[in-house]
């Protein structure tokens, strides 16, 4: 088994930020935690729904214009991949670039990851692969390539960076820049952004009809009750997804559908019926929006693909 560099947080920073979370107001929880394994795969679930268009979009925007993406990014690069998961798109993208020199996944669902680098090892013989579980929020140390590389890109696809708030989003790209500073030649970012769109279209994509998004929300309860000992009733909780015109995110709940107390460790938590947990933002942004937002991390845009309906953005960025 490929040796994956393990900085993940233990069950200690669940619960500390789980407790954090629904003592504050508004409650909530931190969407980092719905990637246990089986959160993992709810998310892989996610990806191939009907209604959830980010993935399938983002992926023919990919195959469509990866030449011109590989032509930006050059040859013998290192590339780092933010949130790899299941390792679908960077296939894409390697396939694509001339002699990729490293590639670093990083990641916070460790069997995932550690599966997904030992079959791309297969297929990419000659690549040096260094697997990182961690939860990227905070700044990390990453492993160094062994070989020398011309830069280093780091590669943001699934419009995950749409998972932070503004200031944090920001401070994520900054560390991006710092990490794109790497190398003989200044690097760039590679990046899919959902985009703002209808309501109607957004609303759709996180309340699926098969309830998998629902499944994936209430999972973070079911990791509750089994790492930190809780006693959520999951009947008793409901899935609630809406788009929030001012702050320009759809925002998914976790509602109570009565009056109940839960026990986490030696805290004990009430909530009315109708009393929500925030479990997630999901920003949208209009391409220049981003652009702007990468600008004050030090970043020049380069390169914007769009597919027909726009509903989708990948973006190229670099150091100048
Ligand atoms: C991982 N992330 C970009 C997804 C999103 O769309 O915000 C997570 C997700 N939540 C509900 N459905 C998918």
């Amino acid at each position: 088994m490929r040796k994956v560099i393990d900085l993940q947080p233990d069950t200690s920073a669940l619960l500390e930020e789980s407790i954090a979370g629904l003592k504050a107001s508004p409650r909530q929880l931190p969407c980092k935690y719905f990637y246990d394994a089986e959160g993992a795969r709810l998310f892989e679930q996610i990806c191939e729904l009907p209604e959830y268009y980010p993935t399938r979009t983002e992926v023919g925007i990919l195959k469509q214009h990866l030449p011109e993406m590989a032509k930006l990014i050059g040859a013998n690069a290192r590339i780092v991949e933010y949130g790899s998961g299941a390792g679908t798109k960077i296939r894409l993208l390697l396939d694509a670039l001339r002699e990729p020199v490293a590639y670093t996944p990083i990641d916070i669902s460790r069997e995932q990851l550690a599966a997904a680098a030992e079959e791309l090892q297969r297929d990419f013989a000659e690549l040096e692969i260094q697997p990182v579980c961690a939860d990227y929020s905070s700044a990390l140390t990453l492993p160094s390539p062994q070989r020398a590389f011309a830069r280093s890109v780091v590669f943001f696809p699934g419009s995950t960076i749409g998972n932070f708030p503004q200031a944090e989003a920001l401070a994520l790209l900054k560390r991006f820049a710092r990490l794109a500073a790497q190398g003989d030649q200044p690097g760039g970012l590679l990046i899919g952004v959902d985009v703002k769109k209808s309501r109607q279209r957004i609303e759709a994509a996180y309340n699926d009809t098969q309830g998998v998004t629902a499944d994936f929300n209430l999972n973070i309860l079911k990791r509750l009750n089994r790492e930190v000992g809780a006693n959520f009733e999951l009947e008793h909780w409901q899935h609630h997804a809406f788009w929030n015109e001012q702050s320009g995110a759809i925002e998914m709940h976790l509602v109570s559908r009565r009056e109940q107390q839960v026990r986490i460790n030696g805290d004990r938590f009430t909530f009315a019926e109708g009393d929500s947990v925030h479990t997630e933002n999901s920003f949208k942004y209009s391409p220049d929006e981003f652009t702007e937002l990468a600008a004050q991390a030090g970043f020049v845009r380069r390169g914007l693909w769009q597919d027909e309906e726009q509903l989708f953005s990948v973006q190229y960025f670099e150091l100048p």
